[in-house]
């Protein structure tokens, strides 16, 4: 096994063992392709997505959200084109009956065999569309069908007149969406990289043709600058600028971000430059205006569109990977021991401060602890944690990636010296160090840490 892939395998079983991800339906042998968030997984998840929304909405004046429905209408998806071309190639292996992506399979000597079992006895390639179908009600008519969204970026464009007309915006702007999609992946894998159930995070930013691609460049510069406020390190982001024979046939030009997962450089995002064509084509299948009045120049137009596209799975995974770090440790009596540590950015971390009374059976001490606790609570997501030694509970917090841990002692009652009464030791996750804190001072260091 290789150090990447030992990497991976300690990344997983911290991920179940801590609670941030677990195998959906798991008492029932699991379902493919599909995942649950545990209690830490949910705040990452939360943080992850709550920031996005707040750099891609609520700090701009020319994007508004929507929040569109799953179940869409059969006419929306095939005027898109997905329900003709939204495919995958597929191959059926004949000796151990697998069903492959052909594009995916290994070759040997130039000849490509089953992953499964090796075999070569493999079909012709044929498409696989990826969208889940359902019926809606009880009727068994053709046209009672709708589909589960294979991206959140449809209804965005059904509703384009509508948010329009209510947000009374001007070009170029945008509409954002976070929310569930879903695709019957022939072979999800790479744990939540490729699943049937994900999240996505997508803005459509309107724009007159003649902006499109100054704004691709412009939509590259601020996603990446996103990854880098969320703590992804520059050095493992990568731009591929997508080959025109790789691009959509409407796309004038894709980036996509890639990330160094330890499974290999693999696609966090992707920044198109799509022209008119959404719009143009729910307007011709609709038969309902989806155009935009220019009052200066009185002109009248298809607006084309700009859109980064960001899966929410993928970045937390992203951002799991990017934390995970051991280190070895010299506890107050000499003896050393390797510690796991979550270094993620205090922003999207779980939990951000750990509060410990030093002894469970001093009332005065956990008195105070649940006071800096109810201090914090509002304001974050802290964790009040009583029972064992303060080494073992720091490197719990550790593990879950707690940036800071504050522990009530002697001094905070004020019984060492009368100046500390009312201090805290804060202790810093990364480098270990503490230092005394007024607890009137707690809330605005770790507020301006996170924001
Ligand atoms: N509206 C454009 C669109 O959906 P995409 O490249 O197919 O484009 C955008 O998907 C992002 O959604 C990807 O970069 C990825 O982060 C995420 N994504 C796509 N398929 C996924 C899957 N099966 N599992 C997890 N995330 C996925």
């Amino acid at each position: 096994m290789t150090a990447d892939q030992q990497r991976m395998e300690k990344i997983v079983s911290l991920c179940k063992r801590r609670g941030f991800i677990f195998q959906a339906s798991e008492i029932y042998g699991g379902l493919n392709g599909a995942w649950d968030y545990g209690p830490l997984g949910v705040e990452l998840k939360r943080n992850l997505k709550d920031y996005w929304w707040r750099v891609m909405v609520r700090e701009r004046d020319d994007v508004v959200g929507m929040d569109g429905a799953i179940l869409t209408h059969r006419a929306v998806l095939k005027a898109s084109g997905h329900e003709d071309t939204f495919s995958d190639p597929m191959v059926d292996c004949r000796t151990c009956k697998a069903r492959l992506r052909a594009d995916q399979l290994p070759e040997k000597s130039g000849v490509k065999q089953c992953p499964n079992c090796g075999g070569k006895d493999l079909t012709e390639a044929r498409p696989f569309n990826l969208m889940f179908s359902t019926q809606l009600g009880a009727s068994a008519e053709p046209d009672a069908i709708a589909y589960l969204r294979p991206e959140t970026a449809q209804s965005i464009f059904v509703q384009f007149k509508n948010v329009l007309d209510v947000s009374r915006k001007k070009l170029p702007f945008g509409i954002a969406q976070i929310g569930k999609a879903f695709r019957n992946e022939i072979n999800p894998r790479n744990y939540i990289f490729r699943s049937r159930e994900f999240e996505q995070m997508e803005l459509e930013y309107f724009c007159r043709p003649e902006q499109g691609m100054e704004l691709l460049d412009y939509w590259l510069a601020e996603r990446l600058r996103f990854y880098e406020n969320i703590g992804l390190a520059r050095k493992n982001l990568h731009v591929l600028t997508v080959p025109d024979a790789d691009r959509a046939f409407y796309s004038k030009g894709t980036y996509d971000i890639e990330y160094d997962f330890p499974f290999g450089r693999q696609e966090l995002e992707g920044v198109a430059y799509r022209t008119d064509y959404d719009l143009t084509q729910h307007q011709n299948t609709s038969g309902k205006p989806l155009d935009y009045f220019d009052e200066e120049t009185k002109q009248r137009f298809v607006p084309h569109v700009v859109e980064p596209s960001a899966g929410v799975d993928r970045t937390v995974l992203a951002l799991i990977c990017e934390a995970y770090d051991e280190d070895t440790v010299t506890d107050d009596k000499g003896k050393s021991e390797t510690r796991i540590v979550m270094r993620f950015h205090p922003r999207i971390a779980p939990i951000k401060a750990g509060v410990f009374p030093l002894l469970k059976n001093q009332p005065a001490l956990v008195e105070k602890a649940r006071d800096v606790q109810a201090l914090l609570r509002p304001h974050m997501n802290v964790f009040y944690d009583e029972t064992g030694a303060i080494g073992r509970r720091y490197r719990r917090q550790d593990e879950a990636g707690t940036p800071f841990g504050i522990t009530i002692d002697f001094e905070t009652l004020g019984e060492r010296a009368p100046e500390l009464r009312d201090t805290v030791t804060l202790r810093d996750r990364d480098n270990m160090k503490q230092e005394r804190v007024r607890i009137v001072d707690l809330l605005e260091r770790l507020a301006n840490a996170i924001a």
